[in-house]
Parts: structure tokens; sequence; C-alpha cells
């Protein structure tokens, strides 16, 4: 069976089975401090599970691709070394939010893999979870005897709480789990052990495929366990897992979701899977990494220099790093590979095939970077290794590579096995602790649990309408770290606090209790879609009502960005066309970034047109149209696009603004006409196919032009105020270019009048020409002089000093027949007359300069000089 077919077999499967089918959700969790990346098939649905929101269906089911790279689960280095982890992989999943239970996942569970995809009962093993005396949990019973109505005994198995009890985190919801594993070994392996004792043993070919989960308990701060109002169901299933075992084949990367990649790797390195180990992992980890690389960029995360995006690039590096040891890879290679995942993904993820041209540009220039960077650490490797006395390189000199330069330590290490060299390693980890210490104490967080002062419903955001209420506090928590010191997070009953969120940054404020005190809010970030407000103090009591007020200056200024870059959006997309995707932005009080896909630099007519088509719609007094529930296909259906890498539901926010339509949950002004101005600042490259404007509006513009009149009338003050400052300028230039020139011709007449006198005074010293003397003359004429007087005289030594803003100059010009016969040097004698005017210089035996910065020194040297040639 194709994996496209087992892909679709799961989702019709319990689509008859009355699910909803979602699409995947993004891969980059945007409001969760405690993940990067959704790293299993319920992390998108954890907010149903903490009761902060209703799922669109009671019932739903999907495939999730999940990234486990970061954080709790973080495989990364397994990847390439064994045939069953990736970094990416697929989760396909069932879910019920407070409908069905054990009963319903587990006969269907079993009735998909041996009906509908006829999996051999008699190579299957579940296991149900044992019970923990810690947390008083009994056996599960129920799934046990569910069990034994289906699979005779023997082929169930008890688990401890490590493998069969399931939890999302420190805290939340949880509860025990029924697992499935697969035994592919050959019959001779499995009469020699039976395959139940090779259960949840690391085994490459006895591995666990399903894991379905009863959520039934939520797990409380203080460590115990609290039953859930209702209970839940949520199964994961590795898609890849699943599909070595209907393909009949031993190894994940043996299935059609790897083959045709690596197929194409080995077109481009010439080395064929399956030969050679080394060769092998390689290939492994390249096939993995470019599905993760490649389906972040299509989520909208590019590789960068932090958080998420430097996760990204390690991993390409990883794989460019593989290829280039291992693969002989010298130039980019990986970019050439999305051509096939895109053929072979595309039409499931459709993310992917709309950014085939933009995924490609970025991992090509990511390569072409990194490979420089390979090539610049093996100079300076290549001269550590030429310096190093004995046959071992410091771990100092390694890590300064690793950290400076960003070249991989393993390379280094291999590098020098080659030469018969080794690294210190363990100077080298000395030297990594001490970094990981450093970076650690700069980014020290510790946040204490929630504290509770009352039980209440949903919180409620109010701030579209109003910027001040009565508000009440719900749960605070304290949180030290040594970027901010000691903070407080504060939960209100409803809030007309914004939260951060969709690149417009999170309200300030104060909140005042009735007495007057005042506490002032420093910042608004969402988690798990609840507003938490940060404030440096903590209100004296907790219990009273407050009056939540947000400074309303500030919040202006955002919502006057805010609409301006979906004006901004729209003449894009106008102007350069509808290519032009949102691939980022930042809504600040003082201006407003937005970067998107385009591929070459805008003109300053292209500038200009979309600064006009801004301006002429704020002229146009456009009002805030707002729908705060429509159906998300009613939105699309009215031209609102949906964001690669955003999370929607299926009742959307639309914000409309004439023309202007998008799917939005920030805050704006009530017409365009409050905009007053706008004004692009800078235009410039993020990177290979994505540009970057930032600009500006109402009070910023008024500041940006009254400070460049400022300038203007200075400048033009500069220029005894001259009626065309432009036309002044010019001629300015145009006049210094010309000076500039009768300077240089200048010079030359002179060289040429003072060589005639020149040769005059020259003398006979130990049968050479010879003459020391200062010139009115600069470097240049210099040596024109000296080059000229040589071509007159014979045997002539030239000792020349001048004095030019301020420096000193030497020159020293010997024939070329002398130089050989008398073993003279200039480099060598200016050297040594250098010494005198405090400065060095060189050049070739026959003619050298220097420079120094004591004009003082020169009669001096020039005295010297004479002595010298004495
Ligand atoms: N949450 C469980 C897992 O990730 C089942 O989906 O394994």
């Amino acid at each position: 069976m194709k994996s496209q077919d087992i892909r679709a077999n799961f989702l019709k499967f319990f689509e008859e089975k009355k699910h909803t089918i979602v699409s995947s959700a993004p891969m980059v969790v945007k409001d969760d401090p405690t993940l990067m990346f959704v790293n299993s098939g319920m992390a998108p649905f954890k907010e149903y599970f903490v009761g902060n929101g209703q799922p669109p269906s009671k019932r739903i089911a999907d495939t999730q691709k999940c990234l486990r790279v970061s954080g709790k689960h973080n495989d990364l280095e397994e990847v390439g070394y064994d045939t069953y982890h990736h970094t990416l992989f697929e989760m396909l999943g069932n879910w019920s939010f407070g409908d069905y239970f054990k009963k319903e996942a587990i006969s269907w569970a079993w009735e998909l893999l041996t009906d509908v995809y006829k999996i051999d009962k008699n190579i299957l093993y579940v296991t149900v979870f044992e019970g923990d005396k810690k947390d008083k949990t009994e056996m599960d019973t129920e799934a046990f005897s569910i069990w034994k109505n289906i699979i005779s005994e023997d082929r169930i198995l008890m688990g401890n709480k490590k493998d069969n009890f399931w939890e999302m985190g420190e805290q939340g919801p949880c509860g025990p789990s029924s697992e499935i594993h697969i035994d592919l070994r050959s019959e001779k392996e499995k009469a020699e052990i039976p395959g139940s004792e090779l259960v949840n043993k690391d085994h490459p070919h006895v591995v666990e495929i399903w894991n379905l989960v009863f959520m039934e308990y939520n797990r409380k701060a203080d460590g115990s366990l609290e039953n859930l109002p209702q209970k839940h169901v949520d199964t994961g299933m590795g898609f890849e897992r699943l599909c070595m075992a209907l393909q009949g084949v031993q190894s994940n990367y043996d299935t059609d979701v790897f083959t045709p990649i690596i197929r194409e790797i080995e077109t481009i390195s010439g080395s064929d899977y399956g030969q050679n180990e080394q060769h092998d992992i390689a290939i492994r980890v390249i096939a993995d990494h470019i599905r993760t690389v490649a389906f972040s960029i299509a989520d909208g995360q590019l590789p960068s220099n932090t958080g998420a995006g430097y996760v990204i690039r390690r991993i390409l590096r990883r794989a460019v790093r593989y290829g280039f040891t291992f693969l002989n890879q010298k130039e980019p290679f990986m970019y050439r590979l999305v051509d096939v995942l895109v053929k072979k993904m595309g039409t499931t993820f459709p993310e992917l095939n709309a950014q085939k041209q933009l995924i490609q540009n970025v991992i090509k220039e990511e390569e072409t970077s990194f490979l420089k960077t390979l090539d610049q650490g093996l100079i300076l490797l290549d001269r550590i290794i030429n310096t190093t006395k004995g046959d071992v390189v410091s771990g100092d000199k390694a890590f300064e590579l690793y950290d400076t330069y960003g070249f991989p330590v393993d390379l280094t290490a291999l590098i020098l096995q080659e030469k018969n060299m080794r690294l210190d390693e363990a100077g080298f980890q000395t030297q990594l602790e001490k970094q990981k210490k450093r970076s650690r104490a700069a980014s020290e967080v510790s946040t204490e649990d929630w504290t509770i002062i009352r039980e209440d419903d949903e919180q409620e955001f109010i701030g579209y309408e109003t910027l001040e209420t009565k508000v009440k506090i719900v749960r605070y928590r304290k949180e030290v770290s040594s970027k901010h010191g000691t903070q407080y997070q504060l939960v209100f009953n409803l809030t007309p606090f914004y939260a951060e969120g969709g690149g417009q940054v999170g309200d300030k404020g104060y909140l005042e209790a009735a007495n007057g005190d005042v506490i002032y809010i420093l910042d608004t970030k969402k988690e798990n879609n609840v507003a938490v407000h940060i404030s440096r103090d903590l209100p004296k009591n907790l219990t009273d009502s407050f009056t939540a007020v947000v400074e309303n200056k500030q919040r202006f200024r955002i919502e006057c960005n805010h609409t301006a870059t979906h004006l901004l959006h729209q003449a894009l997309r106008e102007i350069l066309g509808v290519h032009v995707e949102q691939k980022g932005s930042a809504v600040h009080s003082k201006y407003l970034r937005f970067d998107f896909s385009h591929f070459s630099k805008l003109s300053s007519e292209e500038l200009q047109q979309v600064e006009h088509f801004v301006n002429s719609r704020i002229e146009g007094r456009l009002p805030l149209e707002e729908q705060r529930a429509v159906p998300m296909t009613q939105a699309v259906a009215d031209g609102a696009i949906a964001l690669f890498g955003e999370k929607y539901g299926d009742v959307v926010r639309t914000v409309r603004f004439g023309n202007s339509i998008e799917l939005c949950g920030g805050t704006h002004v009530k017409n365009t006409a409050d905009i007053w101005h706008f004004k692009i600042t800078s235009e410039s490259a993020v990177a290979s196919g994505i540009r970057r404007i930032e600009a500006i509006t109402n009070d910023a513009v008024k500041d940006y032009f009254s400070e460049n009149d400022q300038r203007f009338k200075q400048i033009r003050n500069a220029l005894n105020n001259a009626a065309d400052p432009v036309k002044a300028v010019v001629d300015l230039k145009s006049e210094n270019s010309q000076l500039k020139k009768q300077i240089e011709q200048l010079q030359k007449d002179k060289a040429k009048g003072v060589k005639s006198q020149l040769i005059a005074e020259i003398q006979s010293i130990n049968g050479l020409n010879f003459l020391a003397k200062k010139l009115d003359l600069d470097a240049s004429g210099m040596k024109d002089v000296s080059f000229e007087i040589g071509q007159k005289v014979e045997n002539v030594v030239l000792i020349f000093a001048a004095e030019h803003n301020g420096k000193a100059l030497l020159s020293c010009y010997i024939s070329k027949d002398i130089v050989a016969s008398k073993k003279l040097n200039a480099g060598a004698i200016v050297r040594t007359l250098g010494n005198y005017i405090e400065g060095g210089g060189g050049g070739q035996p026959f003619f050298a300069t220097a420079g120094g910065k004591n004009p003082a020194g020169i009669p001096e040297a020039l005295e010297q000089a004479v002595t010298l040639i004495s």
C-alpha cells in the first residue's frame, strides 16, 4: 500500500466513524512558553484539554507534522544512526473530547489495523497500565478486559508509569495509555526470542506503532491527581513506522516516504545507499533533515540566529556537514532535493507546493553561506595544525574555531585524525561547559506555581471596545529571571489589555485599586490563549476589584501601524503581484515592519507607488468593518488570505478597510483617516526571496518630517542659503572634482620642475650616485620623481622625505643594476629609517616607502640615510 493510501485510509476510516478531519496545525508554536515546536499530535489541541476553548467537534482526526528537536523530546542526535527515529514525522491521531472512551478507541484501533490494513494479528502485542502506588492509581482493568475480548491474554503486557501513563507536561491533563506494538522480525528470529520479551526494549524491529491515551486526570501543581470533569481520548500513531509495517520493509527509510528522496541523493552524490554504513548514515541524515527544513520554511520559520530559527539552521547545517564530510558534497545540494519532496508530499501539505521556489532559494542561500564558513574554517584549522607543536590540538583553539567561526567540532576531530593528530576533547568540553554556564546564567528563569485567587470561567477580551474597565484578579505567579529580575504575572477575569500576538505588541497600562494605589502593567503576553499581564509589584489586596486602564496613546499608535500594515500588504499584492505573501510582521507603537516574499529589490518608483497607494487609502477615509465571528470558508470566499504557519479556527475574525480584508485578531483604528500619513523608512533583504519594509505613521511621520525639515535648513544654511540647494550641491561636487584634477596636474608639473634641480644636487659616495632630501611633494610625486631620475642617472640611490597631512613619508629608490651587485635593499633601508619617523613600511628591493606619525624625525632620518650609504 502506498504511503498516500495509508494516510488516506486512516482519515477515511475515522471520517466514517463521524470524526471531523482537520488539517495539520503549523509546527511552530507561538503562544506557549513551554513548547517551541509541536511535538505530538495532541499539542495543537492542548487548550481544549485544559479548558481554554471549545473544540470544533467532539471527534477529530488528522495527520499532524511533529518535530522532536528541542526540549523534553529531542531525537536529533539519534537521526541517521538508527532506522526509525526522525526529526520530523507525521502522527496520525483520533480524538474524543468528552465523547467516546476506551471501548471505542481500542476496538476501532484494532479494526483499522487488522481489518483495513490487514496486519497479521499474530505479530501484534498490546500493553496496559499496571497502576502506580505513588500516584494511587489502579491497574487499568477496564482496558484490560476490553483487550481480552479482542486478543489472547498472553499478548497483553503490563506497562509501568514510564511507558503507559502519558502526561502532557509537569502539570495538566494526563491518563493511562494502552500501546500497540508490532514485531517485524523474521520467523527465525521470532523462534529464538518471543516478541513479548522485546516490547519496549528499543529493538529496531519490535516497535510501538500506536499509543491510545485515556485522559481522565489532571496533574496538579503539588503533584497529585484529580479527576477531570470529562474523559477524553488522545491517540497517536507514527505514520512512517506504520508505512514500514505495511510495506514489508525493516526500516522507515525503505518506505516510499523516503525512497524517492534517497534515490535523488544517490544521483547527486554518486553514492549508492546500502553499500557503506558511513555513507548510509549521511544519506539518512540528509533525507530526514531536508523534510524538516522544507516544512519549517513552508510554515514561515526561516533559519535564523535565535529561537526556533536557530534550531532549524542547526538541522540544515548538520545535513550539509554530513554531505560535505561523507559524501564529498562541496557545493550546495540540499535545495536540489526540494523538487522530489514536493512531488511526494505537496498534495497532502499544499503549503510545500505553494512555496517551492522560496524553500529552494532559502535552503540554497543557507547552504552557500555555511559552505563558505566551512571553507574559512578549513584554512584556519590548517594554520592551527601548522603552528601546533606535537600532535594534540588544544581544546581552546578548537573551541574558538567552533564558537567564533561556527566550524563544527566533529569535523575538526575528523580532520586531525586524518593527519595523525588529535583534539584535546576534554579541553574542548571544559570550554563548552563554561560557555553553557554563561548563557544559562544569562537566561535563567524560575517561575513559581500559580496562586489561585478565585475560580472563574474563561477570560474575556474586551479591548476592542474599551480601554478601561473594572477587573478582578483570578490568579497570579512570581517569576524571577536574570533578564528582568522579579516580575509578577497576573490573569484577570476580563481584560482590555491586548496580549502580544499576530505581530502586534502587548499593551501597557496600569491597575488602580479603590484606595488609589497603582500597579503598572509593563507588557501583556498570551499563554495558551489566556492574556497574562506583567507587573513589577503585586497589589496589596489581591481580592479587591481594580480599574484596569490601557495606555491609550501608545495603543492608538499601535493601531495606526497595524491598520497601515494591512494597507501595505494590499498595496504590495496590487503593485508587485499576488505572489507576495506575508512572511513576518511586527507592529510596534513607533514603527511597523513587514516581511514578504518577492524576488527582487523594490525600485524607488515601486516604493513610491506603494506609499502612494497606502496614503490614498488613508485619504479615502475608509471605516473599519469588523466581523467577530465569520465561518472560515466565508472569510476566504470574501477574499481574506490565510497565512501559512498560522493556526485558524472554523470561526474567525475579519478586519476590512475598503478592499483590504484580513483574518486578524489585532486592534485597529476606527477609520484609516486616523493614520494621518504613511512613510516607508527602509527596504531591505531578509533572506533570499524575502524583502523587508519598515515604515512609520502618524506622530512618527510628523517627527520624521520636522527632523528632515530641520536638517534641510541646516544644509541650506551651510550652502549660504542657496535658492536651489540641490543645484548648489551638484555645482560644489563638480567644482571639487575639477580642483582635484588641477592639483594632480600641478603636482606633476612641479615634480618635473624639481627633477633637473635634484639631478644637479646628486653626490658621489662610495661609487654611488646618492641624494637624500626632503621634498615638498606627496607620495605619488615622490615616486614619479624617483623613477624619472632613475631613468636618467645610473647607479643611483635616492632617499626622499616629505611631510603630508601631518604625516611623515619616506621613499627609497635604488637602480636595479646595483640592488644585487651592492647587496642593497630599499625595503630594509626604509624600515631602518622608518624608526626615526615612528613608522614603518616596505616594498620591493628597488623601491620602497614608509609612513610615520613623526614628521619632526625627518631631518634625523635623512642624516642617518647619509651615514648608512657612506
Ligand atoms: N499524546 C500521545 C503521544 O504523543 C498520543 O497521541 O504519544
